[in-house]
C-alpha cells in the first residue's frame, strides 16, 4: 500500500498533533516528511534523498537501519515484545546492563563493575541519577552549568538551563538545581570556576554535567574542567554525574567523552545512540555506590517503568554496541572527526557581515556564526539549514540562539560525501549571511 504524501501527512500533523511540537515553515520547505532511512541517508515520502548530518540527534551513530540492529530488534519483536519492568525480568536485560557494566566502569577502572536503572528516555535516565544522588547523600542540591540540557522532564529540567524550555513551568519546578555561575562552559577557567562553586558547598549532593555541550551549542569545556569537577566533588563529598546522553558511544572519538580527560564519574547517563533508534537510555553507576544508595527491592521497586528494559531496546542496544566495536566506528570518528576539524577551521574567519568559528570535537562539530559585532547569527544558520534541506542535505541548529550549526552525522559517513557537504554548507551559510 501506498504510504500518503508529505503535504498529507504535514496536514495531519498540522490538524491533530499539539501546535508546539513540530514548526512549519512551509514556503521554505520545512519540515522533511520522512519516509524512509540507511546508513547517513534519509528519503521523504516523494522518494527525495537526503544526506543526514544530524544522525537524528546522534542516535543513528552506526547508520540509520544498521542491519545488525535491525535484525536483532525483528528478531527479538518475534519472541518477546514487552517485559515486565521491575517484575519478570528476561535475557536482553541482562545481557545489555552487563554490557553497560563492561563498557562503562569496567573499562574504567580494573576489577570495576556499574549497577544500572534503565530508563526510556534521557531525560528518565537523568532523573533516576538526580534520585541516586539523593539516596546516596542525603543533600536535595544539585549542580548544574550555564547553557546544560539534561532533558524537559519535570526533574532534569530543573537542570536544563535554557529559560525557553524552563520559564512556563518554573512555578512547578522543585528549585533544587543551581547554575554554578561560571559562563560559558568554553570559555571556563577550571580553576576560578571551582574556587567559586565553594559558595553551593555543603547542601550539593551531586554535579551534573555534559562532558562537551552539545544543544548548548557544542561548548568544549577546557582540558582539565572535568578533572577539577572531579577533585571537587570528591572534597566535598558530592558526585560527579556526567551526561553522556549525546556524546556517548563514539561521538567525540572516545567511547565516552569523559576518557579524554580520563576522569571517572560515580554516575554516567547514557541514551541517544545507544539502541541506534529504540527509545532507551540508562543511569550506570558505581557498583558500591548504587548498592548503598537504593535499597534491595521487598516486592515493590521504588523507582520503576511500565517499559523498563525493554526487550526490543535492549536486543538492539546490545546490537548497536558490538556494531560500534566492529566497525571501529570510536576509532573513526576520532579521524574523520580530525579531518572535519581542519576543513571547517579552513572555513571559518570574517565572512562579509559574519564570523565563523570552528567548533566540536571527533564527530560533535559546527560552525558558530556571530555578527562582527559579536551577536549570534541564529537567523543566518536557520535560513543555511532551510535551504541545505531544499538542496538535500539535513543540519540543525544548535546554541540558545540557534547560532550553531551542529554536524553529528552517522559515525560511518564516507568522507567524500561529508566533504561535499562541508562545500554546499559553505555556501549556504554565505547566501543566507548576505
Ligand atoms: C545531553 C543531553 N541530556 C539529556 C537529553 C534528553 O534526552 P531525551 O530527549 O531522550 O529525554 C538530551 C537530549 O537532547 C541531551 O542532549
Amino acid at each position: 500500500m501506498e504510504g500518503p504524501n508529505s503535504r498529507e501527512t504535514l496536514g495531519r500533523i498540522r490538524r491533530f498533533e499539539s501546535s508546539n511540537i513540530t514548526h512549519f515553515d512551509e514556503a521554505e520547505g520545512w519540515p522533511v516528511v520522512w519516509e524512509r532511512a540507511r546508513g547517513c541517508n534519509v528519503w521523504d515520502a516523494e522518494g527525495r534523498r537526503y544526506l543526514d548530518l544530524t544522525a537524528a540527534f546522534g542516535v543513528a551513530a552506526a547508520g540509520h537501519a544498521n542491519p545488525r540492529v535491525v535484525a536483532a530488534g525483528r528478531r527479538q519483536m518475534g519472541r518477546l515484545l514487552h517485559g515486565m519492568g521491575d517484575v519478570h525480568p528476561h535475557g536482553p536485560k541482562g545481557r545489555l546492563l552487563e554490557a553497560l557494566s563492561q563498557r562503562t566502569f569496567g573499562r574504567w577502572k580494573p576489577a570495576m563493575e556499574g549497577r544500572a536503572i534503565l530508563a526510556c528516555t534521557g531525560s528518565d535516565a537523568v532523573e533516576a541519577a538526580l534520585k541516586t544522588a539523593m539516596l546516596a547523600t542525603g543533600r536535595r542540591r544539585v549542580l548544574a552549568f550555564e547553557g546544560a540540557y539534561h532533558g524537559t522532564g519535570y526533574g532534569a529540567l530543573n537542570a536544563t538551563h535554557r529559560e525557553h524550555f524552563r520559564k512556563r513551568f518554573e512555578a512547578q519546578l522543585g528549585g533544587f538545581a543551581v547554575f554554578a555561575g561560571c559562563g560559558r562552559l568554553d570559555r571556563i577557567d577550571p580553576a576560578a570556576c571551582i574556587q567559586s562553586l565553594d559558595a553551593h558547598g555543603p547542601d550539593v549532593g551531586a554535579v551534573l554535567v555534559e562532558p562537551i555541550q552539545a544543544r548548548g551549542g557544542i561548548r568544549v569545556p577546557p582540558m582539565g574542567f572535568l578533572r577539577c569537577l572531579r577533585d571537587w566533588c570528591d572534597r566535598h563529598g558530592a558526585l560527579l554525574v556526567l551526561d553522556e546522553i549525546y556524546t556517548g558511544f563514539g561521538r567525540t572519538g572516545h567511547w565516552f567523552a569523559c576518557e579524554r580527560e580520563g576522569v571517572m564519574p560515580d554516575l554516567v547517563c547514557v541514551g541517544k545512540a545507544l539502541s541506534g533508534g529504540f527509545p532507551i537510555a540508562a543511569c550506570v553507576g558505581r557498583a558500591d555506590l548504587m548498592e548503598e544508595a537504593w535499597p534491595r527491592s521487598e516486592g515493590e521497586a521504588i523507582h520503576t517503568s511500565t517499559f523498563l528494559g525493554h526487550p526490543v531496546g535492549c536486543a538492539m542496544a546490545l546490537a548497536q554496541m558490538q556494531e560500534i566495536e566492529d566497525l571501529g566506528l570510536v576509532a573513526r570518528a576520532a579521524a574523520e572527526g580530525e579531518w572535519l576539524r581542519g576543513r571547517l577551521e579552513a572555513m571559518a574567519g570574517v565572512r562579509g557581515r559574519h564570523v565563523w568559528r570552528a567548533v566540536g570535537v571527533g564527530l560533535m562539530a559546527g560552525i558558530e556564526v556571530r555578527t562582527r559585532e559579536g551577536a549570534p547569527a541564529g537567523l543566518v544558520v536557520v535560513r543555511a539549514m532551510q535551504r541545505l534541506a531544499r538542496e538535500g542535505i539535513l543540519v540543525l541548529p544548535e546554541g540558545a540562539d540557534g547560532e550553531v550549526l551542529s554536524l553529528t552525522p552517522p559515525l560511518t559517513i564516507p568522507r567524500r560525501r561529508l566533504s561535499q557537504a562541508c562545500e554546499r554548507i559553505g555556501r549556504a551559510l554565505e547566501e543566507a549571511g548576505a
